[in-house]
C-alpha cells in the first residue's frame, strides 16, 4: 500500500535548454549558450516540487532506455519521489527543447516518447497509487485515456493543470476540485467546453467555476493568482522577484499547492504559499533544479 498522499500521474521530461539573448524569428540562426540537460516534464516538475516541500508523493510515468531516463529522474530520487510506479519502457525519454530569452521568457517544444505509453492500460496496471492518495494530481502530457483512468480510480481530491490544453473527456476534466490553469490556457479550456472566452482574467475564472468546476485556481504569473471557491474570488498576489528564467513556475505552483492542501490548508492558504514558491522558482534557472526545500527562506512576507 502506497504511503504517498500525492499521487501525480504524468509525464517525465529531459529539458534541453538554449540561452539566447532573444528568440529567433522562422528561418533564422542564433548563436547561444547552455544546452545542458536538466530533470523536467510536467509531471515530474510537480512531484519534485511538492516532494523538495516534504510531502510524501507517488510518480506514475515512464521513462525510455536511453541515457536520457538518467537525468530526467535523478532530482526526483533525490526528493524522495516514490518512483516505484515509473516503468521503463521501449521508447525514448520524453524530450523538451527550450529556449529562454534574456528577459526570461522561454518557449517549449516537446516530444512525447515515453509519456505517449502512459494510457489507460499503463495506468490500470499502476492503479494501487492513484487509489490510496489524498491528492492526485494531473496535467496535460499523457495521452487522455490515461488521463480519464487517474480521473476514474482516484478515490481522493483530483486537482487539475491541464498543461498543455489537451482534448480530454469532459467529465473527467470536470472532476477537478481545483481545475489549475493561466490565463492562456483558461481560455482555451473554455472553448473546449463551449464557453466564451475573452474577457478578463475575473471573468474567466468566474466563467470556469459557472461552467461546473468546483473550484477554480487561475494563476497570473507576477500578478499572484485567482481563486473561486462558492460564490467568493480571492485575488492573492505574488511577491515581486526579478525572473531570470520562468520555466516550470507553474509547476512549481502545483506541488507546492498540492502540499499545502494534504497539511489541511484551504485553497487560498494553498494558493498564497505556492505563489511564494513559484516567484522563488523563476529566480533560478531550470525547472526542478529551480524549486526550494522546505528549508529555504521564500520571498513574500
Ligand atoms: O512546465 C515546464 C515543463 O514543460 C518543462 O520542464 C518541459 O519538460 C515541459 O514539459
Amino acid at each position: 500500500m502506497s504511503a504517498a498522499k500525492i499521487c501525480v500521474v504524468g509525464s517525465i521530461n529531459a529539458d534541453l535548454t538554449v540561452n539566447v539573448d532573444r528568440h529567433p524569428t522562422p528561418g533564422e540562426t542564433l548563436l547561444g549558450s547552455g544546452g545542458g540537460i536538466t530533470a523536467g516534464g510536467k509531471g515530474a516538475n510537480q512531484a519534485c516540487a511538492a516532494a523538495r516541500l516534504g510531502a510524501p508523493v507517488a510518480l506514475v510515468g515512464a521513462v525510455g532506455t536511453d541515457s536520457n531516463a538518467i537525468p530526467a529522474t535523478a532530482l526526483l530520487r533525490e526528493a524522495g519521489v516514490d518512483l516505484t510506479h515509473v516503468e521503463e519502457v521501449t521508447e525514448v525519454t520524453g524530450l523538451a527543447v527550450i529556449t529562454v530569452a534574456a528577459n526570461g521568457e522561454n518557449t517549449v517544444q516537446v516530444v512525447p516518447g515515453a509519456n505517449a505509453l502512459v494510457d489507460a492500460d499503463f495506468v490500470s496496471r499502476h492503479a494501487e497509487p492513484v487509489e490510496a492518495a489524498e491528492v492526485v494530481l494531473l496535467q496535460g502530457e499523457i495521452p487522455a485515456d490515461g488521463f480519464a483512468r487517474a480521473v476514474e480510480l482516484a478515490k481522493g481530491r483530483v486537482v487539475i493543470n491541464l498543461a498543455p490544453v489537451v482534448d480530454v473527456p469532459r467529465e473527467a476534466l470536470l472532476a477537478a476540485d481545483p481545475l489549475m490553469a493561466n490565463e492562456h490556457e483558461a481560455g482555451l479550456i473554455l472553448d473546449q467546453l463551449g464557453y466564451d472566452s475573452t474577457g478578463t482574467p475575473e471573468d474567466l475564472a468566474r466563467r470556469l467555476k459557472d461552467a461546473g468546476f468546483a473550484s477554480v485556481v487561475l494563476t497570473l504569473g507576477a500578478a499572484g493568482a485567482l481563486v473561486v471557491e462558492g460564490d467568493a474570488l480571492t485575488h492573492i498576489p505574488s511577491p515581486q522577484v526579478e525572473a531570470v528564467d520562468t520555466v516550470g513556475a507553474g509547476d512549481s505552483f502545483a506541488g507546492a499547492f498540492c502540499a499545502r492542501i494534504i497539511e489541511g490548508d484551504t485553497l487560498v492558504e494553498a494558493s498564497t504559499y505556492a505563489c511564494r514558491v513559484g516567484a522563488f522558482s523563476v529566480t533560478r534557472p531550470g525547472a526542478q533544479p529551480s524549486y526550494p526545500t522546505a528549508a529555504d527562506t521564500l520571498p513574500g512576507a
